[in-house]
């Protein structure tokens, strides 16, 4: 909520079920605007009222992983919090994008989509950014080089099995295959499958921050009508060999939400990965009601 504020360019309404948390959240926000310099109207409220009009949604609701569960252990409990918050938005903001953050993410995007109607363009998920953001990070430490000029991709299904295309992964323009050694390669591609859970193990909860920040990024692209090429949990129907399952791929984010999806040239053994992620999904949205 911090980072949208800090951008300056909306309001921001934070809602949430416990009384006195987002208004107290909304307070401190806005107080922490007379220091850093911005002043949106940040707002706090257990009713979705005020969110009425809402160009973009974020819905963050649902629990979090707890140390030794995985994404998927969430999915029963989940499905019934994002439907009934997707109901409440959509009545209040028919208009809005919507994007989902919750757990299991492919799934509750499929929950968020059929709750609300919506066209896939408006409903889809934040997860690609945030695990190339871990598989950045990874690279940048392990060559030494500015997280800035690490160019990497992840796509696939925001579970274990995600697949991060190491054949689009550069270092200032280098491949990512001359640089570093295959063994070393997989061990920070397997690292990054992880990466939510290594998180949840310290903390006994999940990650924040890099989350935050991710899904600000694709707020961004929306309110700024930015057209960027971003990772994103859309709904494909045939993109990749894929049909009518929400999956990470690459996507051109505008105004009107996802406004295109690119297709990647993916090796014989990406293409593989990324199917057999497809299937993992699969038997998650398989345990949704229907
Ligand atoms: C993560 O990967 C919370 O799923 C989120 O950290």
């Amino acid at each position: 909520m911090q980072e949208l504020a800090r951008r300056d360019y909306a309001d921001v309404v934070v809602v949430d079920i416990k009384e006195g948390l987002p208004e107290g959240k909304a307070l401190d926000i806005n107080q922490a605007g007379a220091v850093l310099g911005y002043e949106p109207n940040v707002t706090g409220s257990t009713s979705y009222e005020p969110t009425a009009g809402s160009e973009v949604v974020v819905v963050t609701a649902g629990l979090p992983r707890q140390p030794g569960m995985s994404r998927d252990d969430l999915v029963t409990t989940n499905e019934k919090i994002v439907g009934s918050v997707t109901e409440q938005v959509v009545a209040q903001s028919p208009d809005a994008v919507l994007i989902v953050v919750s757990n299991p993410l492919d799934a509750m995007c499929h929950v968020a989509k059929k709750v609300s109607g919506f066209p896939k363009e408006r409903v889809f998920g934040q997860a690609g950014i945030l695990d190339s953001a871990r598989f950045q990070a990874f690279i940048a430490w392990e060559t030494g080089a500015s997280v800035k000029d690490v160019q990497a991709v992840v796509l696939g299904g925001h579970g274990d099995q995600m697949v991060s295309v190491v054949s689009a992964t550069t270092v200032g323009g280098v491949p990512l295959t001359k640089l570093v050694s295959a063994e070393r390669i997989a061990e920070m591609v397997e690292r990054t499958a992880k990466g939510g859970g290594e998180v949840v193990e310290l903390l006994g909860t999940s990650a924040w921050y890099a989350p935050g920040a991710a899904s600000a990024q694709m707020v961004d692209a929306i309110m700024l009508d930015e057209k960027r090429v971003l990772p994103c949990t859309a709904y494909l129907e045939g993109e990749y060999g894929i049909d009518g399952l929400y999956m990470g791929v690459p996507a051109k984010l505008g105004a009107q939400g996802i406004e295109a999806i690119i297709e990647l040239d993916l090796t014989d053994d990406e293409q593989a990965a990324l199917e057999a992620s497809a299937n993992a999904v699969r038997e998650v949205v398989g345990v949704l009601g229907s």
